[in-house]
């Protein structure tokens, strides 16, 4: 298996050296890894020749950028409007007092990370909650305490 350094260098190698490049150099370094790390940041700020603060700004200004790596099951509760106005919010607290995490934090054992998004397409069966890419839906207190039991038990 390819170290992070090679497979960086690789993907570096995709574009040219231009500054132009850098949302695509932050882009598949984030498909590579889901996250984009201060390692990652220098090599690009080094190739594409943009100042490490600059790689900074743009990683921080767009949402789709983490700079934190993901844990192993990404739980995305759906805040939209509908999903917000049938208790979204509920979910959200309720899974961030069992997993003694804040939405947009990653457990300390790197199983969870719980994030907020605004409508997945689903608002009639809404509460709804996106746990990988699989939809849980009419959620309620209970229904969010067996689905992180049936993943601790796969
Ligand atoms: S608002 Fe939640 S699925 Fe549309």
């Amino acid at each position: 298996m390819n170290s992070q350094v090679e497979v960086i260098d690789e993907i570096l190698e995709c574009y040219p050296e231009k500054p132009e490049y850098l949302i695509f150099l932050l882009q598949d370094i984030q498909s590579a890894y889901g996250y984009i790390s201060p390692e990652s940041m220098q090599a690009v700020s080094d190739y594409a020749g943009v100042p490490i603060t600059q790689v900074y700004s743009v990683a921080t200004f767009y949402q789709s950028f983490r700079l934190e790596p993901k844990g192993e099951h990404e739980l995305r509760v759906c805040l939209g409007t509908a999903c917000y106005l049938k208790g979204g919010q509920r979910i959200v607290e309720e899974l961030e007092r069992k997993l003694n995490i804040k939405a947009g934090e990653t457990t300390e054992d790197m199983i969870y990370t719980l994030d907020t998004v605004n409508c997945v397409g689903a608002c009639a069966l809404s509460p709804v909650m996106m746990v990988d890419d699989k939809y849980e839906t009419n959620l309620t207190a209970g229904k969010v305490n067996k689905i992180l039991k049936n993943i601790e038990t796969e």
